[in-house]
């Protein structure tokens, strides 16, 4: 038996494949474009295991997913491959249309003309499962309800709307082809490999740097945060248990405003990382202009995925964020592989003009 997974050289993936070989010999056939957001050196722990088969391509091109599926045999494919970043989607959405809206949909045929050829017993067993957002669901007002399931698909950004195009089609696509697929909506995660273009990893690496923290506008918009692992355990779960069709809500149920996650981060690096001068990272803080179409609060119900299939979340917030801190000091060989040059574009892009 074999597992496919697309985009296990970025965070959430890549995370996967680490944790899903760390608990079975289940070999992992690992598809990755290794854009910006993909890097090797996550993976550099299964250089030399032979249950791990790197290729480098692109989802969208369904020859090449054909050939893998031909040759593989895989029982499930697990869709992580996106692209991820909402700033990025703002300043240009085309790549995201390309990869999470025409990608998917290269996906979903190479994967149904594979599927409806095998066996009975596989055909019937085989899964298709997409990895998704919460911030499909659109924003949240302060007393609203969390997002349970049947909320209605309202996206903001050119990344959430296609996100939410992907989720549509792969819905379609069970309900027309009656291919075998599942869905799981998760909350912000955060953890090891997180790429530093996003909150938690800037903070972290910008603090020790000694450089601003940029909070957007008023640094009180919400997310709800879940430790990247046990999101991986709930796309075990699902993919083992979840019933065909359905979509799952993955949540932590820690919903923080942004100033509430930054300075959490500082007190943290306060304590296990002091600044020379005595000072708290916090007096790095500095607010800067919003990002556009900003939505102000996510939060998540996860109680079906709690209550059918059994899941809960191991971490707890600070727990999570002090793991979190403590692996990006520990692990300062894959930061400054990661922040490169493309990585300092990007920085002078977003923030040059923002202050
Ligand atoms: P990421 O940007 O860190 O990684 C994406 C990976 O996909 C990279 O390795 C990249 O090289 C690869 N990729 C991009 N385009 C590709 C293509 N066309 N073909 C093959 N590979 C390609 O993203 P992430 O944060 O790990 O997110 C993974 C998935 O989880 C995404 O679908 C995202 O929408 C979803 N998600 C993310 C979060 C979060 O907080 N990060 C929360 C919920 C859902
Ligand atoms: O909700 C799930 C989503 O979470 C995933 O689908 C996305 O792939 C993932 O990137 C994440 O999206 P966000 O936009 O919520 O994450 P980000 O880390 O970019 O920002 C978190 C919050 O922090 C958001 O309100 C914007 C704010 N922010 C972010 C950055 C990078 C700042 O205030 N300053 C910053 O410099």
């Amino acid at each position: 038996m074999t597992i496919l997974v697309t985009g296990g050289a970025g965070f959430i993936g890549g995370n996967f494949v680490l944790d899903w070989l760390a608990g079975s010999d289940e070999p992992v056939v690992n598809l990755d474009k290794l854009t910006y957001a993909g890097n090797l050196e996550t993976l550099s722990s299964l250089r030399h295991d032979a249950r791990h088969v790197f290729v480098q391509g692109d989802i969208g091109d369904r020859s090449l997913v054909a050939a893998l599926l031909a040759q593989h045999q895989p029982r499930a494919v697990l869709n992580f491959a996106a692209e991820s970043h909402v700033d990025r989607s703002i300043h240009g959405p085309g790549e995201f249309i390309q990869t999470n809206v025409v990608g998917t949909f290269n996906l979903l045929e190479a994967v149904r003309a594979y599927w409806q050829d095998l066996p009975a017993g596989e055909r019937e067993a085989f899964r298709f499962l997409h990895v998704s957002t919460d911030e499909v669901y659109g924003s949240l007002a302060p007393e609203d309800a969390a997002f349970v399931e049947s909320s209605r698909y309202e996206p903001n950004s050119p990344y959430s709307a296609s996100k939410a195009a992907s989720d549509h089609l792969v819905r379609a696509w069970h309900h027309t082809y009656g291919l075998p697929v599942l869905t799981t909506n998760c909350s912000n995660n955060y953890g090891p490999f997180h790429f530093p273009e996003k909150l938690i990893p800037l903070v972290i690496l910008n603090a020790l740097a000694g450089k601003p923290l940029p909070i957007y506008g008023d640094g009180r918009q919400v997310r709800d945060w879940l430790y990247v692992k046990d999101h991986c355990s709930a796309i075990r779960r699902v993919l083992a248990a979840g019933k065909l069709g359905e979509t799952y809500n993955v949540g932590g149920w820690n919903e923080k405003t942004n100033l509430e996650v930054v300075h959490t981060l500082c007190a943290t690096l306060d304590a296990l990382s002091p600044r020379a001068d005595g000072q708290s990272y916090a007096s790095q803080i500095t607010f800067v202009q919003d990002r556009p179409g900003h939505d102000r609060r996510y939060a998540i119900d996860a109680r079906k995925l709690e209550s059918e299939l059994g899941w809960k979340p191991q971490q707890t917030f600070d727990s999570g964020i002090r793991q979190t801190v403590q692996w990006y000091l520990s692990n300062q060989d894959w930061v400054q592989n990661v922040v490169s040059g493309h990585y300092r574009d990007w920085v002078a892009k977003q923030y040059g003009d923002r202050a």
